[in-house]
């Protein structure tokens, strides 16, 4: 059991909550712009049509009182894009079964597909392959955003493509067609196993009637061309003709259902709350990531009954590993305990990451890092193959791999600790997060050095006021690029949560991922010792 040695009452924690705090409140500003969508406007306009918003389809689409887990809520964030990118992706319960839901905003431009609205859908396929979860998408939309054709018609070409390849696997598609389903829109039914229309509101064509004209001369109506009536009767491409949108959404529960869908993975034993509360985690990360905090505090706050064995302790102890259980799931976790990661963390890393995959059990990565340690002696000491090895285990494993991102997560540190890259099966950052190559002020004090050397070489003066504006301007831009909501923005990570979610966050993936069997083992490439 760990032993929480956290002063509650004091000033440090009482700063930390404060500044945590602080930040939530901007996200819920920001997660609030997502659910907003097109704005007034837009939302009244589509209401007067008698229709629902995507976050009302996916609440009656889901079993009641059910944990919704939403994705990437903030994508788009930072881009010309209204946050949220016309797209709401996540894991809901229906009918019992954990699926993977999409819903277009038909409220943000007509719910046509923007970079990152590509981005997103690509993503919510990627988490239904992977984690054998049926998927179901919710269809209104403009297709693909004109403007910005160029970014997203050729690669676009995957989501149909992930459609029929989660169908090749044995995993069910799902289309529920409420509105316009355009030209490659067409195709989402179209790839789909299943499919609904709505009467009088789904309009499913390749080209509307403008095209068409175009392109023939024929003279048609979107009803003849598209119509959700015209495709349950004539083409055949709707198998169920709903009466309205709940009609729609009731069959599709129906569907789901009907699959008789049974998860093949592990089963959890039972489940045991932490010792300590949740609403600590608050008081835990310093505004300062300089000043290091203990890992095991967290760990109290998210383990079943706060039980944590663990292994090498006094070795490598910047990095903290060990089992546990969350929501009654076995885990191996990794944390970073003071940042720098040393030759013997990466040893310990990677043997630890060995005896998960042997044993199978899923790990949980919690960053902190500022990466590995550099200099003479460690460079000497062989911190390249170490932490390559590291590398290489978090790489080959085979078990899945969650990863939060508490606080700093820098340089090779991020790829040794399941970033992005690795193909985590989920990963949340915490407000606190920050994540950059290096931080702000070593990446300007590296290009002002590399500067001055370069003007020495070519027998020039250094400009030193030059220096010191371009130093300011980048720190505060990679400082700006360092933070979470900007990260999100661009998918690096599946949302930005509250440090209290965080174990039920763990819990949700941790079930989801069970709907697909445990992963065979399989070979890593060669250690280098
Ligand atoms: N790309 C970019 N913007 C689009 C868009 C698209 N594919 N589809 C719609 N929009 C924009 C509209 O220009 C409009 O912007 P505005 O309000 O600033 O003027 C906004 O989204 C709402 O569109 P609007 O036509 O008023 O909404 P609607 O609900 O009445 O109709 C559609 C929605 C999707 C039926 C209609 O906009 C449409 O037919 N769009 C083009 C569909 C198409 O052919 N797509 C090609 C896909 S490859």
């Amino acid at each position: 059991m760990i032993v929480s040695t956290l002063d509650t009452s004091g000033p440090d924690y009482a700063r930390r909550r404060e500044a945590m705090l602080g930040k939530l409140a901007e996200l819920d500003a920001e997660h609030a712009k997502a659910v907003a969508g097109g704005g007034e406007r837009y939302v009244r306009r589509h209401r007067d049509r008698g229709k629902l918003l995507a976050r009302e389809r996916i609440e009656l689409l889901v079993d009641p009182d059910s944990p919704f887990l939403e994705l990437s809520p903030l994508a788009a964030w930072g881009s010309d894009f209204p946050v949220g990118a016309s797209v709401v992706t996540g894991i809901g319960v229906v009918e019992g079964v954990e699926c993977v839901i999409t819903a277009n905003d038909p409220t943000v431009r007509g719910g046509a597909s923007n970079p990152w609205t590509l981005r997103k859908t690509l993503r919510a396929a990627d988490i239904a392959l992977a984690n054998r979860l049926p998927y179901v998408n919710l269809v209104e939309s403009g297709g693909a955003d004109l403007p910005t054709q160029k970014e997203i018609f050729i690669p676009g070409g995957r989501i149909f493509r992930d459609l029929t390849r989660l169908s090749a696997a044995g995993i069910p598609t799902i289309a529920l067609v409420f509105g316009n389903s355009t030209a490659g829109g067409a195709y989402v039914p179209g790839m789909s196993d299943h499919v609904v229309m709505v009467r009088e509101r789904a309009k499913v064509f390749l080209g509307g009637p403008p095209l068409v004209r175009m392109a023939t001369g024929e003279e048609s109506d979107e009803e003849s061309l598209g119509g959700a009536e015209m495709h349950a009767r004539v083409s055949g491409l709707a198998d169920y003709l709903a009466a309205d949108e709940h009609d729609a959404l009731r069959i599709g529960r129906r569907i789901v259902r009907s699959l008789g869908w049974r998860k093949l993975g592990a089963r959890p034993g039972a489940v045991r709350d932490p010792l300590y509360p949740a609403e600590e985690l608050l008081g835990i990360v310093p505004e300062d990531l300089k000043v290091p905090f203990d890992p095991r505090e967290v760990i109290a706050r998210i383990a079943d009954g706060s039980a944590f064995e663990e292994f090498k302790p006094l070795y490598g102890a910047s990095l903290v590993t060990g089992w546990a259980r969350l929501h009654g799931y076995p885990v191996g976790v990794l944390a970073n305990a003071r940042g720098v990661l040393f030759s013997e963390e990466a040893q310990k890393a990677a043997q630890f990451i060995q005896l998960a995959n042997q044993s199978r059990t899923p790990l949980v990565f919690l960053q902190n890092t500022t990466g590995y340690m550099v200099g003479k002696e460690y460079e000497q000491g062989g911190i390249i193959k170490h932490g390559a090895m590291m590398i290489n285990a978090v790489s080959n494993s085979t078990v899945p791999h969650l990863t939060v991102v508490m606080g700093a997560s820098y340089g090779a540190g991020n790829y040794g600790m399941c970033g992005r890259a690795y193909d985590p099966r989920f990963l949340f950052s915490w407000p606190s997060a920050k994540s950059a190559v290096m931080g702000p002020a070593q990446l300007a004090g590296v290009l002002s050095i590399v500067g001055r050397a370069s003007a020495l070489a070519r027998g020039q003066a250094y400009d030193e006021e030059a220096d010191a504006a371009m130093r300011a301007m980048v720190e505060e831009r990679i400082e700006a690029e360092s933070l979470p909501f900007f990260l999100s923005g661009r998918l690096y990570d599946d949302g930005v949560i509250d440090p209290r979610d965080t174990r039920t966050v763990l819990g949700l993936c941790l079930s989801a991922i069970n709907s697909a069997p445990v992963p065979e083992p399989a070979g890593f490439g060669v250690f280098r010792p």
